[in-house]
């Protein structure tokens, strides 16, 4: 604890951030609020290896860090996210895949032109009524190999997701461009946090950069500044009737450990100054090993928290000597751009450190069963790597969790592991 507090406090240091109210740490499960706002998931499995994350959506990620114009999250390539929502807008109900690594919230619209080929396998078009915005346009790279993008109209549409009506939201509605989805979903919720969205004014996407580039509320500041709602949580399960995203405070049944708190970070933007982007915060240690052999790192960079990626990533020296760790240890594909095992190896454990608190990640979150490397019969592993220095925390790390992003005054997520 104390140790933990101590990083925190250096943290608050160096990022010039206000750490004098809360202290942080743990806090009682009774301290979060509760709410009966809640949606069960829609849980796709990944099924097709390769698709976890590929060397292009590393390619994106550092670029969109490094130069967030038309920002938007990388996203792997065939099976994006693991968890959808189901979410209404104008009468209609649509899946929509919950993504905390993005903030523009888009439906693809009737007449979608796919520029892919066999198709892109969205799900159903968006029917319902919208506003639209005429003075403004969606373009999304994602920076994928073959420049993955979407182009579109910017619009307002009510949204309902979780029995909450989030009034006159500005989506997008995809009319052109390259995207593989997963045939049920119609588009991204996007949780992310103001610095992330991308419209841009005008209509001539060719011509677009940082100086027709302009903010919007996203999401999850429509809940905050509209109804008052500035905590949402999460609970990914590999059981998908265990899955949930609740808008509020938490479920009210759900059964938790006590509830570790870190404040969100803002990130440096391309040409000066930092903003929010991410749910970013920096972890004070990493762990793992096994009963021989055990490492730990300290002094790391900034983690993101991702429902939108699956697999935990790091940089290619920590991911190299975790699957290292795996027994037998695991092997890179250079064909699936991973790190692969036999489906029933041992996976080392796996500690990652928040404000004094190690969150071990469920063992059995390590092996992802249902994704297999068609040339080896072997599984993927949990950890991958990408190029640069950011730490992405995805569905291997958050399920077995609950997490609650807070976006009020506190700016601060909080993490406890559920019970049952
Ligand atoms: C905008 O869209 C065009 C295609 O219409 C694409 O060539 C361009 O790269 C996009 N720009 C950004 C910043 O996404
Ligand atoms: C999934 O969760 C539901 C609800 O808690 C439970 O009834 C069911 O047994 C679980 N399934 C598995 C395979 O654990
Ligand atoms: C949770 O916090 C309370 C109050 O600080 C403490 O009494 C309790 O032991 C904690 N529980 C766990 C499991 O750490
Ligand atoms: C532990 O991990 C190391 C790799 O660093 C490996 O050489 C060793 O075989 C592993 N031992 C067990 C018991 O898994």
């Amino acid at each position: 604890m104390a140790k933990g507090f101590a990083s925190l406090l250096a943290v608050c240091l160096l990022l010039d951030l206000t750490c004098a109210g809360p202290v942080y740490g743990q806090t009682t499960a009774a301290d979060v609020p509760e709410t009966t706002n809640v949606a069960q998931l829609i849980r796709r499995v990944p099924s097709e290896p390769g698709t976890l994350l590929g060397r292009s959506r590393l390619r994106g990620l550092e670029r969109r860090i490094a130069a967030p114009i038309g920002t938007a999250r990388a996203l792997p390539v065939y099976h994006p996210a693991e968890y959808l929502a189901e979410v209404k807008a104008g009468g209609y109900r649509y899946a929509l895949q919950i993504d905390t690594g993005s903030s523009d919230t888009w439906f693809v619209k009737d007449g979608f032109q796919c520029l892919i080929s066999p198709h892109c396998n969205l799900g159903p078009a968006f029917r319902g009524d919208f506003d639209l915005i005429e003075v403004e346009h969606l373009n999304i790279s994602y920076g994928w190999e073959e420049g993955v993008f979407l182009n579109g109209l910017m619009a307002y549409s009510d949204l309902t997701v979780a029995g909450v009506t989030i009034p006159k939201q500005q989506i997008a509605l995809a009319t052109l461009g390259a995207w593989t989805g997963d045939g049920i979903s119609s588009g991204i919720l996007g949780l992310g946090l103001p610095g992330l969205t991308g419209s841009f004014r005008g209509q001539t996407p060719a011509e677009d950069g940082l100086q027709n580039l302009v903010s919007y509320n996203p999401v999850a500041t429509t809940l905050t500044n509209q109804i008052g709602k500035h905590i949402f949580s999460l609970g990914l399960s590999r059981n998908e009737s265990e899955s949930f995203l609740a808008l509020g405070g938490v479920p009210k049944d759900i059964k938790t450990g006590n509830y570790t708190r870190v404040p969100i970070e803002k990130m440096p933007k391309p040409f000066g100054g930092s903003d929010y982007f991410y749910y970013a915060f920096t972890p004070s240690s990493l762990t793992w090993g096994n009963s021989t052999s055990h490492r730990s790192e300290t002094s790391l960079p900034q983690a993101i928290v991702d429902s939108g990626t699956t697999l935990n990533v790091f940089p290619y020296e920590i991911a190299h000597s975790i699957n290292k760790h795996y027994q037998p240890p695991a092997s890179w594909s250079l064909t699936q751009g991973g790190w692969f095992v036999p489906c029933d190896a041992v996976p080392p454990s796996l500690g990652i450190e928040i404000a004094g608190e190690t969150f071990w990640t469920d063992p059995s979150s390590m092996v992802l069963r249902q994704v297999i490397d068609p040339e080896t019969g072997f599984c993927a592993t949990g950890v991958g790597t990408m190029s640069g220095e950011v730490f992405i925390l995805g569905d291997v790390f958050m399920q077995g969790l609950v997490a609650v992003f807070d976006i009020g005054k506190r700016m601060e997520m909080r993490f406890a592991k559920r019970g049952r």
